[in-house]
């Protein structure tokens, strides 16, 4: 993952690995990092929001219902209150009593491996609530390990300004005239959207890959799917279960 380079494979599909590993262990815990690391992903993708005193911490939704024992809004929750929580046993009673960690210990578990990681920063941030989380990704040498993506142009816009040295991905949930416009004013990694955003318009993976950008699917979970983005050309996929998803490249 080289600075403003593509997230761009040649010659085959690369894995991004959901959530840690969603389809294994409860997401965007230790637990899950932990596996996806181990198998030896190409990368591992996990969601980030600010808690109420403003420490990013590894959780998908903006509430804590789904996937711990509390309840509410992760932001109307101080850091404290959210590491009492139990965020395994939603998933199974193996994972009973798993916390939520924080981006600081994500990256020391990221730190004694060789994966890189996609960051995603869910929701608004301030420019200074970014250039805090990216000071603690420098802090612990992360500029080539780790790409910020998000569904914000504006937070990716700032990040030029405050990080450019970390590559950033575009995510979208539609096309619209201007996207693949953006996507190169902002000089993305990489694009990703739902296969099916692809399948309606499939040129547009040649036209972004013939800016020097990547492009990613989410979130893939059979080998079928697996197999149209591969006959595609897209670049990297996002799938819950890395050990299917590596079962089935070998193959190939
Ligand atoms: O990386 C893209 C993908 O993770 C976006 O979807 O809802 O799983 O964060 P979501
Ligand atoms: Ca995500």
């Amino acid at each position: 993952l080289q600075t403003h380079g593509a997230l761009q494979r040649t010659d085959v599909v690369g894995i991004i690995s959901h959530r840690g590993a969603a389809a294994i262990a409860p997401e965007n815990t230790l637990a899950a990092m932990r596996f996806a690391i181990e198998q030896g992903v190409e990368f591992v993708e996990t969601d980030v929001h600010l808690t109420a005193d403003g420490v990013p911490v590894l959780m998908h939704d903006p509430t804590l219902d789904r996937t711990t024992s509390g309840s509410g809004e992760v932001a109307a929750h101080t850091l404290a209150e959210i590491q009492a929580l139990d965020a395994g046993s939603w998933f199974g009673p193996d994972f009973a009593g798993e916390p939520v960690p924080t981006l600081a210990e994500f990256l020391d578990e990221l730190a004694r491996s060789s994966v890189r990681a996609l960051v995603e920063l869910k929701g608004e941030w301030t420019p200074e609530q970014l250039t805090a989380a990216t000071e603690l990704l420098r802090a612990r040498g992360m500029v080539n390990r780790v790409a910020l993506q998000s569904f914000e142009v504006d937070t990716l816009t700032e990040l030029v300004e405050i990080a450019p040295e970390f590559a950033r991905i575009l995510l979208t949930r539609e096309w619209d005239a201007t996207t693949v416009e953006i996507a190169a004013e902002l000089q993305v990694s990489a694009v990703g959207a739902r296969a099916k955003l692809f399948d309606a318009r499939p040129e547009l993976i040649g036209q972004i890959q013939g800016l020097g950008i990547g492009t990613l699917v989410y979130t893939l979970n059979s080998q079928r799917t697996w197999s149209e983005a591969a006959e595609r050309g897209i670049d990297l996929v996002i799938t819950d279960d890395p050990v299917a998803f590596a079962a089935w490249r070998d193959g190939i």
